[in-house]
């Protein structure tokens, strides 16, 4: 069964299906599964060609599933978009905060995208993943000197965010060997996302108030070990309307021009990242082709209008790459029914491995894997199984009737999952496996119990005698 198939209500099979009649090609981000989910003919979920239900006993359970093909296409989307839309040139490049493995950096790189990497941890992975420091911008609010010392060394882009990195950075680079640095500002542009994914106001701790960048562009321009490339800024993250980027847009082309002002010169412009994704029926998110049309031409535009060349136009999406390309493959376990009140279903992960449900009430969809088309005659709730009452992954979920062994996948679960995943109460983190046309490989190690005490250190007079 296809995704072109006519509409099908009240089965699981509705979840494979775009939202509307779509024009032209699906964008990742507007569908709640992967492109490649399928039913098989044993009515069980396929994605990459190979059956979800035969991964789990392959793989184990719990297990992340990313199928290549969605996450090629959506970098291929992002990087064909500005092709079109943009007549200067472009860059786009991966928030690796989204997913930051090497499998996952490996599959981004060869689509030709950079990276965005807030951390050294970040910054290693990457080079790890033979990715060119030419195509890494180091960002983050706090990075220490020996961060900036790490990124230095390896010739990466320095996303400036405050003054004491200045400073730093001042102290490290040396005029023979300036460092590439672009200044990251808080446009105080509002965007309608939840408030700990909002970054752009002027009340936030990321970058420059942009009252203080004269006087940033003048110390700069007197230090020639810092070599100004141009500005940054990012405004939140799962935003689904397009006029805030239109905005920035607008904005930070003024910004650029007070730069070459105070006799920097500029070469870059990045609009951050943001675009949202489909994680229920109510999500209706633009397409990554609208919203990067939406973007450049708000850039052309103001670019036009104040008579400047148009600039390198990057931008650094995360959800929107990785979010739709990855589910989530749990076993169900326990039931429990309260009369005239909830029913709760247990799988044998939760809050350890997708903690966006409790941290920011965030809302998923989730499919029986191993009966795909029948009725969903249940709405129940699936609990995690952590020790927190608040470990629930999905509350009042239209399911099948589930029983214990069911295989239960949660969709859209590729961004912000395995990267803020912990080992609350000593649960191993799962595997991850990638999938395309019908194979699959291993991409993370399932983490053992040997690995849960791998740190832990007894000291000698702790020990039993
Ligand atoms: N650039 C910067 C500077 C960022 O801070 C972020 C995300 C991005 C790009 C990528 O944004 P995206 O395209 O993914 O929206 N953990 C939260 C999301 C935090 C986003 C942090 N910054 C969540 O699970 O929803």
């Amino acid at each position: 069964m296809l995704l072109t198939q006519p509409k099908t209500e009240n089965t699981s099979l509705q979840y494979l299906q775009p939202s509307s009649e779509t024009e032209g090609e699906i964008s990742p981000n507007q569908m709640l599964a992967p492109l490649t989910a399928r039913v098989n003919e044993s009515d069980r979920l396929e994605i990459g060609g190979c059956d979800v239900t035969e991964l789990l006993a392959q793989f184990g359970s719990p297990l992340y599933i990313l199928d290549e093909y969605t996450l090629r296409t959506a970098c291929r989307q992002y990087r064909d978009a500005f092709i079109r839309h943009y007549p200067g040139a472009s860059q786009v490049i991966f928030a690796s905060k989204a997913w930051s493995c090497l499998a996952v950096c490996a599959v981004i790189a060869s689509e030709g995208l950079g990276f965005d990497v807030v951390s050294g941890g970040e910054l290693y992975t990457t080079r790890q993943a033979g990715i060119s420091a030419d195509r890494i911008y180091f960002h983050g609010n706090n990075k220490s000197r020996e961060e900036l010392q790490y990124a230095y060394s390896e010739g990466c882009t320095i996303m400036v965010d405050n003054w004491l990195e200045l400073e730093m950075l001042a102290e490290i680079a040396t005029s023979e060997t300036p460092i590439a640095i672009m200044v990251r500002l808080t446009p105080g542009i509002e965007c309608h996302t939840h408030d700990y994914i909002r970054t752009g106001h002027l009340d936030s701790k990321f970058g420059f108030d942009p009252n203080q960048l004269p006087e940033v562009f003048t110390w700069i321009r007197d230090r020639p070990q810092l070599n100004f490339i141009g500005l940054h800024a990012h405004i939140g993250s799962q935003i689904f309307e397009r006029q805030p980027h239109q905005d920035l847009g607008g904005v930070m082309v003024e910004w650029l021009q007070s730069a070459i002002a105070a006799g920097l010169q500029v070469k870059t412009l990045n609009i951050g990242g943001g675009l949202g994704i489909r994680y229920t029926e109510a999500d209706d998110p633009p397409s990554i082709e609208e919203w990067v049309g939406a973007a450049c031409r708000a850039v052309v535009k103001a670019c036009d209008t104040h008579n400047l060349p148009y600039p390198k136009l990057m931008c650094e999406p995360g959800r929107s790459l990785v979010g739709s390309s990855c589910v989530t493959a749990y076993t169900v376990g326990s039931r429990k029914e309260i009369p005239d009140l909830r029913t709760y279903i247990a799988v044998d992960g939760g809050m350890s491995d997708n903690p966006r449900p409790i941290t920011y009430q965030s809302v998923y969809r989730a499919v029986l894997a191993n009966r795909m088309s029948a009725p969903l005659s249940e709405t129940i709730t699936v609990a995690g199984k952590h020790c927190e009452s608040g470990d629930v992954l999905i509350k009042d979920a239209k399911l099948p009737q589930t029983r214990a062994g069911d295989v239960l996948v949660v969709l859209g679960t590729g961004a912000y999952n395995n990267s803020m995943a912990s080992n609350y109460n000593r649960i191993a983190r799962p595997a991850a496996a990638i999938v395309n046309e019908g194979e699959a490989s291993l991409i993370l190690e399932r983490e053992t119990y040997a690995d849960l005490i791998r740190q832990d250190r007894l000291p000698q007079r702790l020990r039993e005698s």
